[in-house]
């Protein structure tokens, strides 16, 4: 468990009440989930109980209590992209990194999730990896654009 982590965390953050969901952004941020050691030292350090912060874990589906990759990869199949050939995308994707959408491949190096509209349809079909956002995605640069993320 990494302590100093989280007390890093929890230190920019005085008023812990009504900033835990910031508190537990940041802590997947750097763990790339959120283990349940941390979880359970942020309860006992704060006073809230562990149930609490659970609830607000399984409330987000930003959250994950799994081990996430580095680089997490969100393919649109909104009904935009879905029309632009989206499927071809995810499709491309899947078989690049040998993953389906909610894995995470051996190395970490990536996770894979299916996302409904990220409010980029101009775009379609956009693919976000991290926080860029890439628009008219064809599965030929699926290759080049994931190599781009060590
Ligand atoms: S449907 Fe994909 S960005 Fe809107």
């Amino acid at each position: 468990m990494d302590v100093a982590a989280v007390e890093a965390i929890l230190e920019k953050y005085p008023q812990v009440r009504g900033n835990l969901i910031g508190i537990l952004h940041e802590v997947q941020n750097h763990f790339h989930y959120l283990p349940e050691a941390e979880l359970r030292y942020i309860s006992k350090r704060t006073g809230i109980p562990i149930t609490q912060i659970y609830s607000i874990v399984n409330f987000y589906n930003r959250f994950s209590l799994t081990p996430k990759g580095r680089n997490e990869v969100c393919v649109c199949l909104g009904t935009a992209c879905h029309v632009n050939g989206a499927e071809k995308v995810l499709n491309a994707i899947e078989e690049k990194l040998h993953i389906k959408p909610g894995e995470t491949t051996d190395d970490m190096r990536y996770s894979l999730e299916e996302v409904r509209c990220i409010g980029a349809c101009s775009l379609a079909p956009a693919v976000v990896i991290n926080e860029e956002t890439y628009g008219q995605v064809t599965p030929r640069q699926v290759g080049k654009l994931l190599d781009k993320y060590k």
